[in-house]
């Protein structure tokens, strides 16, 4: 699929996956689009746990009882950053920055093989829910699940919801020109 596409056809996915695994050849090929992603001194922050395990997934899943896609998806990208963030550069740190730009080169790879997924973040962060995944995958101390994406093949038809209008958000050369 060419890239203009994937970007126009990504939506955050939250319906029915088909019982059809996903191969770890396309989940190796999604983790290595996150890997390409630009990082803040190019310090590569993220880590990254691929679950295809049916019994990891169905306890994450069953975490999540408002989201099918949590539920039924086949595997799951678990991204780990530092829980401090550790600073690279004059002091500052960019470990979300850097997190944020793996996922969504991750959530077009993913669109671009027919694939769906959804950028799970702010439920991770409620009743200690990214500590208690975090503690199942046996992550070492210091380190905090950011994100997650359910993947799997999508069982629906949904599409990106409506964007503003470009001239509501975007001016050349002064704001709001
Ligand atoms: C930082 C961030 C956090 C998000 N957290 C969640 C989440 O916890 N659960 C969820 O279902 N969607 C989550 N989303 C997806 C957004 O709801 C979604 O991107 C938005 O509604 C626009 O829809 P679209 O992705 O289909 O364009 C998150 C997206 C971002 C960028």
């Amino acid at each position: 699929m060419e890239l203009f596409e994937a970007i126009a056809k990504r939506h955050s996915y939250r319906g029915a996956f088909k019982d059809i695994p996903v191969s770890r050849d396309d989940l190796k090929k999604i983790v290595e689009a996150g890997m390409k992603a630009p990082s803040g001194k190019n310090a590569q922050t993220t880590s990254f746990v691929i679950i295809d395990d049916k019994d990891i997934l169905e306890k994450i899943g069953g975490m999540h009882v408002s989201n099918k896609a949590m539920q039924q998806c086949k595997a799951m990208i678990v991204c780990i950053i530092n829980n401090v963030p550790e600073p690279v550069y004059e002091g500052f740190s960019f470990e979300v920055e850097d997190c944020a730009a793996a996922v969504e080169n991750m959530l077009l790879a993913i669109t671009a093989l027919g694939l769906a997924s959804v950028w799970i973040d702010g439920w991770l962060r409620r009743e200690s829910r990214a500590e208690k995944i975090g503690d199942l995958l046996s992550l070492p101390k210091g380190k905090i699940v950011r994100i997650i994406l359910p993947i799997g093949i999508p069982a629906e038809e949904h599409s990106q919801p409506e964007k503003l209008p470009f001239c509501k958000r975007a001016w050349f050369n002064k704001f709001g020109e």
